[in-house]
């Protein structure tokens, strides 16, 4: 008998550890140009200690999410989550998956890893709800940066603008010299959001920015009138085809010698690494005049929904996550800097290192396009309305829409 049940016991756990290795899913849209590069790393990682997991990929393609999101919101309303999914942090994460309650609160394995003092402490804030901390940070991006060709930048004898009127003046130069000077992609029109976030930190000022989305001050202020004039303004230094382009392909007008500059994230740094370019010798970059005390908050964050088939792969992962390691494995390649603050600075190139020292100087100003700052009905508004005034050039009704999206999210409009 007493065989028996050794025999019964030694069978459930050969088969509970063969079960345990089973698979996990991981959603994402990192599918080129660095951040599919970053992803594989962190992978390969993985599997050094968990070698029986399967990994499945369910990347769906998309710069920022464009496709992504709402695949993952059919999945996650239908039952179907993945094992753990990219997220912003912010109200990407929090009104739309963690108020709704389709997430596991995740603090107790904070404390259980020893990481909670690893993260600052006002990123945790924005991944955490009613005191739990809901998702684990891997990496921050800065948003408000013009990133430019530097061959071409040298050959015209540009110096780096600090402010508006340097700026346009290099871009008339650039386009006297029969370059593009302002490469854009807004195919999927948040690129443009992108661009116009920055301009309403350079008009409002990083901090009343930052009082907009605590409803702590009102949109409608002759700021907004200036940004919606000044994005438009900036139109006539586009590439003709950019309602056609993705980010990658503006980006890539600067490795092509076409275009000069492209204010972007800083996966465009990523991306031009990937494409062969080195930081400081092919390209360089400036904060967008006007923003140069700001730092444009973009982090990605995985977290555990509810019913996650796998959940015990998936904490595994998030673990693994939080780790240094991983951090400092995935971050250098992805064109982006740890969530952690004890980054091993050796293995961050130029413009990183640059990057890590800004995000604890400046003032954090969060991403609205990246799903930070606002809710997703902001964020759609707001990237429509820009998308529309680029082409028909009538900033009366962009900015009648985004006074209107204000209300609508409880923000304070007038
Ligand atoms: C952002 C995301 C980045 C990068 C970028 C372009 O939203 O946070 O990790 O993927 O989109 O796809």
């Amino acid at each position: 008998m007493k065989k028996l049940l050794v025999s019964f016991l030694a069978i459930l756990f050969v088969f509970s550890s063969a079960f345990a290795a089973g698979e996990l899913e991981i959603f994402s849209w990192w599918t080129g140009g660095g951040e599919e590069e970053g992803l594989l790393a962190l992978f390969e990682l993985f599997k050094e200690d968990n070698p029986d997991v399967e990994i499945i990929n369910a990347a769906v393609a998309g710069g920022a999410g464009t496709n992504a999101k709402a695949v993952l919101k059919t999945r996650m309303l239908g039952g179907n989550p993945p094992d753990s999914f990219q997220v912003h942090a912010g109200m990407e994460l929090t009104t739309t998956y963690v108020v709704t309650g389709m997430m596991e609160p995740l603090t107790d394995y904070f404390d259980e890893w020893g990481v909670k003092d690893k993260f600052p402490q006002g990123l945790l804030d924005i991944v955490s709800y009613k005191g739990d901390i809901y998702s684990v940070p891997v990496n921050v991006h800065r948003g408000n940066i013009v990133f430019y060709n530097k061959e071409i930048f040298d050959e015209l004898g540009l110096k780096e603008p600090t402010n508006w009127a340097e700026f346009i003046t290099a871009l008339n130069t650039v386009q006297e010299a029969g370059y593009v000077p302002l490469a854009m992609g807004d195919k999927n029109k948040w690129p443009a959001g992108q661009l116009f976030e920055a301009i309403m930190v350079s008009e409002y000022g990083a901090e009343e920015y930052n009082k907009l989305f605590r409803g702590e001050a009102p949109f409608d202020q002759v700021a907004l009138d200036r940004a919606l004039d000044k994005i438009y303004e900036l139109t006539n230094y586009f590439n003709k085809d950019h309602a056609a382009l993705t980010w990658q392909d503006a980006t890539r007008l600067l490795y092509d010698n076409e275009a000069v500059f492209n204010l972007m994230g800083d996966w465009a740094e990523g991306y031009m690494k990937t494409l062969g370019w080195t930081p400081g010798e092919d390209f360089g970059w400036f904060e967008l005049p006007g923003t140069q005390n700001s730092f444009m908050l973009i982090s990605d964050t995985f977290g555990l929904p509810k019913g996650a088939p796998n959940r015990e792969n998936a904490i595994k992962w998030l673990e693994f996550l939080s780790t240094r390691e991983a951090q400092d494995t995935f971050n250098p390649i992805k064109g982006s800097i740890p969530a952690r603050t004890d980054a091993d600075m050796s293995k961050y190139d130029a413009y990183l290192t640059s990057t890590i020292e800004d995000f604890s100087t400046k003032i954090i100003t969060p991403s609205i396009a990246h799903g930070s700052a606002a809710d997703e009905s902001f964020i759609t508004s707001m990237n429509d309305a820009i998308n529309i005034l680029l082409t028909t050039g009538n900033t009366s009704n962009a900015k009648r829409s985004i006074l209107w999206a204000a209300e609508d999210a409880g923000l304070m409009a007038y």
